[in-house]
């Protein structure tokens, strides 16, 4: 179907003295052009349609014939289904776009649909335009495989999020069933404490039941406030004004336990789209814990704030007691702690907010050193700003 004069000519006679590119027979070139595994279509810089080869009348659902002697409009088909597809034909051949590419869906004749990549260059001789080539390729089968891998995973995370649903649930439930008798057990112990005798020997059983008592108080009062985390309620807000929330709200703690932290903060004033409301808590969080895993009276926190194209980052950064590599793997575990008497719910809080934010959250430490956290943050997460939730 070649017609006209070829467009490909090879003028490296250097490279192969012995064969004028001239001499590359029609048929040669056609076979050539039908046995590409793409679709080729190549318009003269006239307008008319040189050639369609076998891969691309297959892939657009045509006879090879049917553009023969044609001009490039005849390649416009069926304009109804196919705006996009035919878009990108104008936009290379009349617009003249260089390397423009684009995947468009195309229904054929047939009624079948396809989703194609369409890439037009131009086909120069010297300075000249001589055509425009337009390659087509079928990535429908591709394309199904990544829809289909897309809803497998959305598919998964749904399920993930229903069985985080009902654990959370039964967590509250377990919590509120728990929660009045220990209060009584707690209440009349401590009664009976105060009636004993203080040298009378059952004392030392009482302290001990008290003391349970407040440690399960302690552990309602921890799955009570993870169970009670809000749905994140995004806006858009200055990350450090957040920070600084934070900053202030933990200094009670200094006072608390006796220790003073030395901050260091590097961060533009940036704006991003979060819960200022979780995120404080999760940042709270945190810093709590670099101030109570730390042997020293002080302790520097550095927490550097950037942002990049598609992500923010938030790192803390502490000079307290590390991590050991045999914790490590249970850091964010429920009730997972180190401390003598703690609840080991804090990180796993942090995590339901980054998660619920869908962002990511990365622990380094050396032992002895520090740990430093990550908070990855995505700017296009597809949380809806607030006011567009309406
Ligand atoms: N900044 C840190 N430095 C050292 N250890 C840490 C730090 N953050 C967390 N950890 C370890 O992770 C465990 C779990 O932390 P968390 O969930 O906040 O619970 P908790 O603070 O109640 O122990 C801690 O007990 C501690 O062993
Ligand atoms: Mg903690």
């Amino acid at each position: 179907m070649i017609r006209g004069r070829p467009i490909y000519q090879d003028r490296s006679d250097t490279l192969m003295p012995n064969l004028q590119p001239t001499e590359i027979s029609p048929l040669i070139l056609q076979n050539m052009l039908d046995n590409l595994p793409v679709g080729l279509m190549v318009i003269h810089v006239n307008g008319e349609t040189l050639t369609v080869n076998q891969a691309a009348s297959k892939i657009l659902g045509y006879p090879l014939n049917a553009f023969d002697g044609e001009r490039w409009e005849a390649l416009l088909v069926d304009r109804e289904k196919n705006d996009a597809f035919n878009r990108i034909i104008v936009d290379i051949v009349r617009e003249k776009k260089v390397n423009l590419k684009r995947n468009v869906w195309y229904t054929r004749p047939d009624g079948k649909t396809l989703h194609l990549s369409v890439t037009g260059s131009f086909l120069r001789e010297g300075e000249n335009i001589e055509g425009i080539a337009v390659l087509i390729n079928d990535l429908t089968e591709l394309h199904r495989a990544h829809e289909n891998e897309k809803a497998v995973l959305q598919e998964n995370s749904e399920l993930q999020h229903e069985r985080a649903e009902s654990i959370r649930h039964l967590a509250e439930a377990v919590a509120h069933q728990i929660r009045n008798p220990v209060a009584a057990i707690g209440g009349f112990s401590m009664r009976l404490l105060h009636k004993l005798d203080p040298n009378d020997p059952n004392r030392k059983y009482l302290e001990t039941i008290l003391d349970g008592s407040k440690r399960l108080e302690d552990i309602v009062r921890a799955v009570g406030s993870y169970t009670r985390l809000l749905r994140i309620s995004p806006q858009r807000v200055s990350v450090l004004a957040v920070l600084e929330r934070a900053q202030a709200e933990i200094a009670p703690k200094e006072a608390e336990l006796s220790r003073k932290i030395a901050w260091t903060v590097q961060s533009e004033p940036e704006e991003m789209i979060l819960d200022p409301e979780l995120f404080c808590h999760a940042l709270k969080e945190l810093f709590l814990n670099a101030l109570e895993f730390c042997n020293d009276h002080c302790i520097a926190i550095s927490v550097a704030i950037r942002k990049n194209e598609d992500h923010m980052d938030v790192e803390i950064r502490d000079t307290g007691s590390g991590i050991s590599e045999k914790d490590r793997p249970y850091i964010f575990d429920p009730f997972f702690t180190t401390k003598a008497v703690g609840v080991g719910m804090g990180l796993c809080r942090v995590k339901r907010i980054i998660s619920d934010h869908k962002g990511r959250i990365r622990v380094d430490s050396v032992p002895g050193k520090g740990t430093s956290v990550t908070l990855r943050l995505p700017e296009s997460s597809g949380i809806q700003h607030k006011a567009s939730n309406s």
